[in-house]
């Protein structure tokens, strides 16, 4: 596809449950298929040319579901980085990390560090996990951080340092499916100049022709950053 295609593009993966309550199935069956669909997209972004993905797996919030759910979603992660290593390899996917990375289950620790520690010098698209990630929450890390190491006067740029990713640019389009209007506490220091685009398909339905979709639209907004033309 052809135009500008944005460097850094977030989603937000609703609707895994609507998806499998629809069909009579357990809500669970529904993250199953809606990691299926990350694998898809993230390789329909790598060929699209997009530099980063950022997929909102798990929310500092989503703690609250039953515990069944939780291990299931934490299982299916740890199939993610598992499995994929050799799609990473020949794609040059790279693994990051964003969230309350301490706040995890040790297994879950051990799983993401070793897929970081691996993917390190793979030079193509870098696909960033949001687990167990809140805005909010990133905030208030990066806060404690830029307080326990200095005394340097705060303004954006020294407290962007302490946020999850500084290396990465802000993400340029975030994407919702399943019609949700609202960003539930994902990237909201660096979303501030994201332009948004929102899907009533359901996650586990996304097709790489649903994230090229989301790019054409894109394609035709007007990014003014508070300026006028
Ligand atoms: C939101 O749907 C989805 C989640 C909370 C989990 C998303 C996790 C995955 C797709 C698997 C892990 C992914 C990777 C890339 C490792 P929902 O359950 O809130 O759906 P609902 O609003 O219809 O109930």
């Amino acid at each position: 596809m052809g135009g500008i295609i944005p460097a850094h593009v977030g989603i937000i993966m609703d609707g895994n449950g609507r998806w499998a309550q629809k069909r009579g199935l357990v809500r669970t069956q529904g993250h199953l298929e809606g990691l299926k669909t990350a694998k898809k997209i993230v390789k329909a972004a790598s060929d699209l040319g997009i530099k980063y993905l950022t997929l909102y797996a798990f929310s500092t919030e989503n703690w609250k579901r039953a515990s069944d759910e939780v291990g299931f979603i934490m299982d299916l992660v740890k199939q993610y980085l598992r499995a994929e290593f050799d799609f990473s390899k020949k794609n040059k996917i790279r693994t990051r990390f964003a969230g309350d990375f301490q706040g995890l289950p040790s297994d879950i620790q051990k799983e993401i560090s070793v897929s970081i520690r691996d993917t390190a010098d793979f030079e193509g698209m870098q696909v960033v996990l949001a687990i167990n990630y809140g805005g909010r929450d990133e905030i208030i890390r990066a806060f404690r951080k830029y307080a326990a190491e200095t005394t340097d006067e705060i303004n954006e740029k020294v407290f962007h340092k302490y946020l999850d990713n500084p290396d990465i640019p802000d993400p340029d389009l975030i994407i919702r499916s399943a019609g949700e209007y609202r960003t539930s506490n994902f990237l909201l220091w660096e979303s501030a100049y994201s332009e948004f685009y929102i899907s009533d398909k359901l996650w586990p339905d996304w097709e790489k022709g649903d994230l090229e979709n989301a790019v054409a639209d894109f394609q035709k907004r007007d990014r003014r950053y508070g300026g006028i033309k």
